[in-house]
């Protein structure tokens, strides 16, 4: 299962746009409500380990804010569409990222009722999001575009590699997870198509704001984790030990992701041409059945 699909151009969307012109044929969004519930049996260390955990809490932390600024940013040029594909991909990328502000902003209730010291690290990352709001649209724009390229590369990370960071993860926090890997993959060129079609963004623009934006989100991601570590009295050798194997080890994150979010920088690039995971419709079309997250996430499993 831990295959890539790549389009053939011939068979991609016959589009009214240069920039759609890798996007899969008949390729749809589509909107499907955050339906998690936190309350139940769900485990401190609900990875199987306190590092990857909370590195993934802390990765979390930074969606709310962040999603609603990738929406911002998308906002500002949306009375200037015109084409109806965009126009409607534009709409549905909006729903999803406010879907996943409301499930993430749900679990960090999870993480405030531990006693994690997670508000400190909101602030920093609420500063980042204003200070990128007063930058000019164009330059808003291009951020979301790069932080929308990580996404979908830690998507489709999640998705391709059986062996990933959720490999032992409860199966609540899997299904989570795997609902926004797959709508990142789904919609990881919308904000792309926009910048190139709409706001008439070039290379240099989209370049550097990679190159800053990628501390934006390490930084806040590096902070939040020691501190809830720190707080769970699990800042000690062995664990920033495992944690450096988490991220950087055989089947790290950072290590099979960091390649993906490098492409970004080859003139030409198209987050479709990277294709997306064999998953990734196993999982689209589970839950096209059955409108259950878990169901969807079980499809996958029983596929690889
Ligand atoms: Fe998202
Ligand atoms: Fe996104």
């Amino acid at each position: 299962m831990n295959k890539k699909v790549t389009i053939n151009p011939e068979d991609a969307t016959e589009a009214s746009l240069n920039c759609y012109s890798e996007t899969p044929a008949e390729h749809d969004l589509v909107p499907r409500p955050a339906d998690f519930d936190f309350s139940g049996d769900i485990p401190k260390y609900w990875q199987g380990e306190a590092f990857a955990t909370r590195m993934l809490d802390a990765l979390q932390l930074g969606f709310p804010d962040g999603e609603r600024m990738f929406i911002h940013s998308v906002r500002n040029y949306s009375s200037e569409i015109t084409d109806p594909v965009l126009k409607e991909q534009v709409k549905q990328f909006i729903y999803q990222e406010a879907q996943h502000g409301i499930g993430h902003t749900d679990f960090t209730k999870t993480l405030v009722d531990q006693g994690l010291p997670v508000e400190g690290v909101v602030k920093v990352i609420k500063s980042a999001m204003m200070a990128f709001k007063k930058t000019p649209r164009k330059y808003q724009l291009a951020a979301t575009v790069a932080a929308e390229h990580m996404t979908a590369s830690l998507g489709e990370f999640l998705l391709e590699d059986d062996n990933n960071i959720l490999s032992n993860a409860h199966p609540a926090m899997k299904a989570f997870y795997m609902w926004h890997a797959v709508e990142e993959v789904e919609h990881k060129a919308v904000a792309w198509d926009l910048y190139e079609s709409v706001a008439g963004g070039g290379y240099f623009t989209r370049a550097l704001a990679m190159a800053l934006t990628y501390p934006v989100m390490i930084g806040p991601l590096t902070l939040g984790t020691m501190a809830m570590l720190k707080a769970d009295g699990e800042l000690n050798v062995k664990e920033l030990r495992k944690g450096a194997k988490t991220m950087f080890g055989k089947n790290g994150i950072w290590r099979k992701t960091f390649p993906a979010v490098m492409s970004f920088y080859k003139p030409g690039f198209h987050p479709w041409k990277t294709g997306y995971p064999e998953s990734f419709h196993v999982w689209k079309d589970a839950y096209k059945e059955s409108g259950d997250m878990v169901a969807a996430m079980e499809a996958v499993e029983n596929a690889s």
